[in-house]
């Protein structure tokens, strides 16, 4: 059981915050830890090499130990985007061959794929939702010899439908595909091992369910692309980086593993300390007990929308720290800025109200969210 933690956000008792899924707050020693790094590049002659490096290969380790990988596995990286870009330069994939994505998946998970398709004369075969809400198994249906990737996230953001990321990397061995993961509505809240599903190239941005800052992320990279091209050609990344004085002997040998694939500049004073005290939150808490935890949250707020007609992907077709609510009678246009009016906070994702708690919610958030509904007029 992980004890209350509300206390450790600065939320507002008069705000229900049920949108991590869009922006998570950051816990209250992450914003500290922040403080201190914009502080320490007020008085830059404080900064050490620990500022370059020690503070980032901490911090790439912790992210490590969250998806089961080793450092070496890891590149830090700006966003989603970013990561998906370096996995589309580097995977293999020609005319006539297919980039398996699915329906209204989000676009940074697309349009790199769009474009590797347009270059070569491949094709992007996006996977409809289906009625009966098993994406898994018409995801594996469309995974044929012709398929080179097949490029998906754990849960669809708009509604947190799962994918059995286990099955589908069996079928893409099968057919000799590549695997790429997009986590950034998964990680941090949802179980996931890359000894188990074998992904090629996996990212996750920290902003969301990692509960760190905006412009961070990772990407683990298979150890079989290891040797490959990087989107920038960064002198930090580079071996014997960490000689300022030599650096100018250029080198064509990069640092170990993935670090190849790092951003530039990626030593963020200011950030990466943040990272680096959100994601030991998280391993304190336990990503099985997060989990468990907002799997129960969620399954008494389902009970308590019934009654004003909402509808959600049952339990076993959905990550369970994730709500979309339906209605088969639809949403009002302003239904967001309505219950914001009323101090709740969650978005709307396509015909989705979604709702995602994280471990500061506490039931007192649930009941504000009733009574705006109760005062709400639904149609
Ligand atoms: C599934 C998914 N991937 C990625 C992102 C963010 O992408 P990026 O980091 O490229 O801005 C979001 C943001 O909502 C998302 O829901």
């Amino acid at each position: 059981m992980i004890p209350p933690c509300r206390e450790q956000f600065d939320i507002p008792n008069d705000v229900a915050y049920l949108n991590c899924a869009y922006m998570s707050p950051l816990p209250r020693a992450a914003r500290v830890a922040g403080e201190e790094g914009i502080r320490l590049k007020s008085s830059p002659w404080e900064l050490t090499s620990d500022s370059f490096f020690a503070t980032t290969e901490r911090t790439r380790s912790l992210f490590a130990q969250l998806a089961h990988a080793t450092a070496d596995d890891i590149a830090i990286i700006p966003a989603v985007s970013y990561g998906t870009a370096v996995a589309a330069a580097n995977l293999p994939v020609a005319r006539g061959q297919n980039i398996v994505v699915l329906a209204e998946q989000f676009p940074s998970n697309i349009y790199p794929w769009v474009d590797r398709a347009r270059d070569v004369g491949a094709e992007v075969d996006y996977v409809p939702r289906p009625a009966d809400h098993d994406w898994t198994a018409a995801v594996l249906e469309r995974i044929r010899a012709k398929t080179a990737i097949v490029s998906l996230p754990a849960v669809h953001w708009a509604d947190g439908t799962a994918i059995d990321l286990v099955a589908v990397r069996r079928r893409t061995d099968e057919v000799g595909a590549a695997l790429v993961l997009d986590l950034a509505q998964s990680l941090g809240a949802m179980p996931f091992d890359v000894r188990e599903v074998r992904p090629d190239f996996m990212v996750a941005p920290t902003y969301k369910w990692l509960l760190g800052p905006y412009s961070m992320g990772f990407l683990y990279v298979d150890p079989k692309w290891h040797g490959g091209r990087p989107l920038e050609q960064s002198w930090i990344a580079r071996a014997g980086s960490e000689d300022f004085a030599g650096l100018v002997e250029y080198r064509d040998e990069y640092q170990p593993g993935a670090r190849r694939y790092d951003m530039g500049e990626r030593s963020n004073f200011a950030l990466m300390p943040v990272v680096e005290t959100a994601l030991q939150q998280i391993l304190d808490w336990g990503i099985p007990e997060i989990y468990a935890a907002l799997g129960d949250r969620n399954r008494a707020l389902v009970e308590r929308t019934e009654p004003f007609g909402f509808e959600v992907v049952p339990e076993r077709f959905r990550g369970a720290h994730y709500l979309g609510l339906r209605r088969p009678a639809g949403l009002p246009d302003d239904l967001v800025p309505q219950l914001a009016a009323k101090g709740v906070y969650v978005s709307r994702r396509g015909a989705c109200l979604r709702i995602t708690q994280h471990l500061y919610n506490t039931d007192a958030d649930a009941d504000r969210l009733l009574d705006a509904l109760r005062t709400t007029s639904l149609p």
